[in-house]
């Protein structure tokens, strides 16, 4: 009975390697990445950032795309801007195609494309028509003039919350991410989906916000390497207790959005009124059937966690580096301290173009989405006129990579430079632009899917700079062990600063 078993486990194991595991003969002009690079975290001490160093960086540069086995499938990644171009011009043949599609049993796809009601979608993973149907409602809503004051009014308490914390812990760290996720979602809340109330409650750090916590909670379920190599494993929930708990988690997280988003007694929108407000907007086209329950669910979803996590992870990713780059944290301070400002809501952020020029170079260096796989080849497509791709294959971007492409970028792509954008505001914009044109800085993907937050990004981020820079001086805590997290979205693994008020 035994050697039964063991003999079924080998043939097993054997059909895993040949079938799932060995990379794909095509396209066979770009090399591969061995199968289990990216499972090495469970068992060392390692970080995405050595990974993609020791592993990924030379076949990767050599010929601008590499195979990669990454949700149960091999993958291919492309890193040169040419190539990145193409695909995002080429949409009817590089389809956009979600994790719903793709992994349609996982938890991840439960995450941003609950399939409680059926097939659903959002405007990230949609195509066509369904695609312009969701940005024809929430375009308006996300690229408004935005009024700065509650971001001014947030970063001060986040400064005060900072105050205290280092007050408590002496000279030791003080973990920030915690504290960044509550301000970026205070924002949001405040001048996207117009809920002052929670926002306000989002930055009082002693109350608790059940979005809040059940929101962390899920992400200690979400990214683990194991269930993000194999979402196979995601289908085992009754044998294994985190994935049920992962899809509950989901379910509720959900359901507190829209419940505290999207009031079933909020009034219609009429004759325009209160027309910016995403989640009007939303439940506008939900009510007048535009949206069905699960598209208004899935779409919210989606835009709560793209707008409040994205630019959290590129504040702490920023405040990490600046820590660690402290001749460049000093100029920037030079740059706004002396500033006599009687309102920074109607600032003009132009005139700081070295706060612009560090926003960017900390996009380059860490994107807050390092790596994306969310195309489909539709037919059998011949990419740069070299690489022959077999159609049904995923296709997707290193950001990190393309971002720090020496051939791009020069031999010093690696180097926290902010100077590299230039020195007035018309510099650092031609180039910005034109380094996301050539697809040559990828951070906000490119074309017309590029993402629609960019602009409240941008400013919550010069805001966020600006009011710490003037109140603190901080550096990285020298017992922090200085590194990147094994998997999911890429930024200095739970970093702590100490904080030092001037
Ligand atoms: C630093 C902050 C941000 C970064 C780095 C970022 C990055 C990205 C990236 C890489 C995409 C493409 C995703 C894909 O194709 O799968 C995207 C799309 C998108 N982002 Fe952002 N994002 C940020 C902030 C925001 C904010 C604040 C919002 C507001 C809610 C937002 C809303 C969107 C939307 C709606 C799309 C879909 C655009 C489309 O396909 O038409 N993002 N973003």
């Amino acid at each position: 009975m035994m050697s039964t078993w063991v003999l079924l486990v080998i043939v097993a194991l054997i059909i895993l390697f040949l079938f799932v595991l060995t990379p794909p003969r095509h396209p066979h002009e770009i090399r591969s990445a061995p199968f289990w690079v990216t499972l090495l975290p469970i068992l060392f001490d390692i970080d995405q950032q050595q990974i993609f160093e020791q592993y990924i960086a030379a076949p990767l540069y050599e010929h601008g795309a590499i195979k990669v086995f990454f949700g149960g499938r091999w993958n291919i990644i492309v890193e040169r801007p040419e190539y990145i171009s193409e695909v995002l011009k080429r949409e009817q043949i590089y389809n956009k195609s979600g994790n719903q599609k793709k992994i349609p049993h996982s938890v991840l796809a439960d995450f941003l494309e609950i399939h409680v009601l059926g097939a659903g979608s959002n405007i990230i993973s949609a195509r066509d028509e369904e695609w312009r149907c969701y940005r024809t409602i929430i375009k308006p809503g996300l690229q408004k003039v935005f009024d700065t004051k509650p971001i001014v009014d947030n970063a001060e308490k986040l400064c005060e919350t900072f105050r205290q914390m280092q007050g408590q812990s002496m000279r030791k760290g003080i973990p920030i991410q915690e504290i960044l996720q509550r301000y970026s979602s205070a924002n949001l809340l405040c001048c996207i989906f117009h809920c002052p109330e929670l926002g306000s409650q989002m930055m009082s750090m002693e109350h608790e916000v059940l979005l809040h916590t059940t929101q962390l909670t899920l992400k200690r379920y979400l990214f683990r390497p194991i269930f993000m190599n194999f979402p196979a494993l995601d289908r085992l929930a009754s044998v294994i207790p985190s994935r049920a708990k992962a899809r509950r988690l989901i379910r509720q997280f959900s359901e507190l959005l829209q419940a505290e988003l999207i009031p079933s007694s909020g009034k219609r929108l009429q004759n325009g009124e209160n027309s910016n407000c995403l989640g009007d907007r939303l439940r506008s086209a939900w009510r007048d059937g535009t949206l069905n329950t699960k598209q208004l669910r899935d779409n919210l979803n989606v835009l709560y966690v793209a707008g409040q996590e994205n630019p959290q992870l590129l504040m702490v990713s920023s405040l990490y580096l600046l820590g660690k780059y402290p001749e460049i944290q000093k100029n920037l301070r030079n740059e706004v301290k002396d500033l006599n400002i009687s309102n920074l809501c109607s600032m003009d952020w132009r005139s700081l173009p070295y706060l612009t020029a560090t926003i960017l170079e900390c996009l380059r260096l860490l994107p807050p989405i390092s790596q994306l796989i969310n195309r489909q080849v539709a037919e059998p497509a011949c990419l740069g006129g070299r690489i022959h791709i077999p159609r049904g294959t995923y296709i997707g971007y290193n950001s990190y990579a393309t971002n720090r492409d020496p051939v791009t970028w020069g031999p010093d792509a690696n180097d926290f430079r902010p100077e590299r954008w230039g020195s007035t505001d018309e510099q650092i914009s031609k180039n910005y632009r034109g380094a996301k044109a050539r697809a040559e800085f990828i951070s906000f993907h490119g074309g017309s899917r590029a993402c629609l937050g960019e602009k409240f990004a941008l400013l919550q981020m010069r805001v966020t700079l600006f009011v710490l820079t003037r109140a603190f001086r901080w550096e990285l805590d020298p017992e922090w062990k200085d590194q990147m997290t094994p998997a999911g979205p890429l930024h200095p693994r739970g970093v702590r600063l100490v904080f030092t008020k001037l």
